[in-house]
């Protein structure tokens, strides 16, 4: 997720071994061959990668994904992120952003499905050779929901290995609800897996999902900001058909404190990482009532050390109802 899901939460979200793969955030192709520094910078895993690939360190496979619609300049970042070490690509189809679909990137290809199946098929050419897989990852359309079983065609069409739908259109953004039904008429339609993606917070939620959708495997996105044990409560469901307990305020302020650790050793000047707490707090909170309360009372803290104070100090007054 563009300036939310770096390499160091991928690291800290994926440590207790629940997630099965990550992804970066989008590397924007145009139509020029990027050089190595901007796919480390996207994805400094690739500098240790093994023969599996980018790797977490606790061993999540990082798969790498491109944004644009050269094809010709898909094909030529393709194989850079491949020379690099890269052995799962994904394409954005969903990015909403006005900047990014002015320029005919993300959602903006959904209007022509022909134009997905081009795209796809542009990353294929250079990735097939290597045995490399490339993913799509869709929105349900641009504007309306019709085209979304033509843009999955076009996209296994291309040569994609596995769709990601998030179940929205563009003119969705991200207002509820999730679509999850329309995901299963993508599957009845493609012969690849398809996984549900949307609104999934809960676990509750990732029973709806997957009941609606038929998917076997779900996309976390903010939920996973939102409930850093989100993955582990639905793998520790899958194992053992129990519920884990809720997830404690200290969980959650741990890993905004590791958090903030990480980017004061990486140089990040204090303000930065107060602000990058900000944003996973406001994530936090959407759920969360202690969350919501601590935002509440931090949200213009500017001293890191106050803030870090703030996050673990004793329970504030928390009021019982969540933000509208
Ligand atoms: C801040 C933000 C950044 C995002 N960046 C990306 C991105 O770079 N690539 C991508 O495929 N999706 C991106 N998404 C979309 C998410 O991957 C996901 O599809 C969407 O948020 C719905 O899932 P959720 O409700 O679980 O968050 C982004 C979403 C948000 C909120």
């Amino acid at each position: 997720m563009e300036g939310v899901i770096d390499a160091d939460t991928r690291d800290l979200l994926s440590a207790d071994g629940a997630l099965d793969w990550c992804v970066t955030e989008f590397v924007r192709v145009v139509d020029a061959k990027l050089p190595p520094r901007v796919f480390l910078r996207h994805c400094p895993e690739l500098a240790t990668a093994s023969t599996r690939g980018p790797l977490t360190p606790s061993g999540a496979p990082v798969t790498l994904q491109l944004l644009g619609s050269d094809p010709a300049a898909l094909t030529a970042n393709a194989e850079q992120a491949i020379a690099l070490g890269a052995t799962r690509l994904d394409i954005n189809f969903g990015c909403p952003a006005k900047l990014v679909n002015r320029h005919d990137g993300g959602a903006s290809l959904l209007r022509t499905p022909a134009r997905v199946k081009t795209v796809v098929a542009a990353v294929v050419a250079a990735a097939a050779p290597h045995g490399v897989a490339v993913n799509a990852k869709l929105r349900l359309g641009f504007d309306d929901r019709r085209v979304a079983l033509a843009c999955a065609l076009a996209a296994e069409a291309g040569g994609a290995k596995e769709l990601v739908v998030h179940a929205r259109t563009r003119r969705d953004g991200y207002r509820p609800p999730a679509h999850w039904e329309w995901v299963a008429r993508i599957r009845a339609a493609v012969s690849v897996p398809v996984v549900v993606n949307g609104d999934i917070w809960t676990l509750e939620e990732y029973w709806k999902a997957c009941t609606l959708s038929g998917c076997r495997d779900v996309m976390l996105g903010r939920g996973m900001l939102a409930d850093p044990w989100l993955a582990r409560r639905i793998r520790h469901w899958q194992l053992s058909g129990e519920r884990l307990a809720a997830t404690p305020w200290s969980a959650r302020s741990e890993i905004l404190c590791h958090y903030a650790a990480r980017k004061r050793e990486r140089g990040m000047p204090e303000k930065v990482v107060v602000s990058l707490l900000k944003q996973w707090l406001n994530h936090m909170r959407a759920r969360d009532a202690e969350a919501a309360e601590r935002f509440r009372l931090l949200r213009r803290e500017t001293s890191l050390a106050a803030f870090l104070e703030g996050l673990s100090a004793p329970r504030p007054e928390a009021t019982d109802s969540l933000p509208a």
